[in-house]
Formats: structure tokens, C-alpha cells, sequence
């Protein structure tokens, strides 16, 4: 059964918590279940994760190497920051998908820069929670 990675970056363990204004009330826990249902009916498996450190989410796109068939990543603030991300993303030769629950194009410049998009399948923002789920369809459908 093809395997999908869900690896989610810094701060994004705040879900629900954090600046709801612009992340909204729902929990990271409550996304996992979200995911896990869709995956189901995807008949892929999943797998998700998080952390607020980069090396951590190094590590964990390097075991994702020939392991999972892709990797969704909301990478969070390091989205904008870590050529250490892209290069895991490069070395795993993974197909990842960029995931941001918010519209980063509408937000602060800094926010508009991404080195997961220079290596990434594509990118889904702005849809909040729902955006798991497009990534999860559009990697079902890619891995065909
Ligand atoms: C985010 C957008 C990032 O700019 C921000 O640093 C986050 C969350 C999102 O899901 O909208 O932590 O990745």
C-alpha cells in the first residue's frame, strides 16, 4: 500500500491555540484524524508527524527515503528559511508536496519566499485544515 509522510514544522503543535485569526480553532491532533479518515478512503497509509526542530525534520525526510512513496510538508516558518530542508528534500529524492494551512502569498514578503517550492511536486495554501486534504488527493493521484 503506497505510504505517505506528513511532517509538520515548527509551532504547528499550537494548532487551535495559536493566532486562531489566522490558523483557525483546529487542533494538530484533530487534522491527524482528519488525515488518517481521508487516507482511508484514498486506501493509502499515513503517517504524521511533527516537530519544532529542523534537524529533527531532517532526519525524518532522510528515513522517509524508499520508505514512503511521498512526503506533504508543512514546514512552517522554515519554509522561508531552511536550504537544509531543501537539500533533505533533494538528497530523499521524495516527491513532496508544500503545504501552508494560510495564504503565505497574502501575507508578509517574507513569507512570499519558499525554498520547499523550488523542490517541491507543488504547493496548497490557503484553505485552512482542508488543505491536508487536497495534498492528500493530489499525492494519491500523483503516486497512481
Ligand atoms: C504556515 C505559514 C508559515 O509562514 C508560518 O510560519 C507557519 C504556518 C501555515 O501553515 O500557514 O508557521 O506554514
Amino acid at each position: 500500500m503506497t505510504s505517505v509522510l506528513i511532517l509538520n514544522g515548527p509551532n504547528l503543535n499550537l494548532l487551535g491555540q495559536r493566532q486562531p485569526e489566522v490558523y483557525g480553532r483546529t487542533t494538530l491532533a484533530e487534522v491527524e484524524t482528519m488525515c488518517q479518515a481521508d487516507a482511508a478512503r484514498l486506501g493509502i497509509d499515513v503517517q504524521f508527524q511533527q516537530s519544532n526542530h529542523e534537524g529533527v525534520m531532517i532526519d525524518a525526510i532522510h528515513a522517509a527515503r524508499g520508505v514512503h512513496g511521498g512526503l506533504i510538508l508543512n514546514a512552517g516558518a522554515y519554509t522561508h528559511t531552511s536550504i537544509g530542508l531543501m537539500d533533505a528534500i533533494s538528497s530523499a529524492e521524495i516527491p513532496t508536496i508544500e503545504l501552508h494551512l494560510s495564504n503565505v502569498h497574502a501575507r508578509e514578503p517574507f513569507r512570499h519566499q519558499s525554498y520547499i517550492a523550488k523542490v517541491a511536486l507543488g504547493v496548497i495554501c490557503g484553505f485552512g485544515p482542508h488543505g491536508y486534504t487536497l495534498a492528500l488527493e493530489a499525492m494519491a493521484r500523483h503516486l497512481e
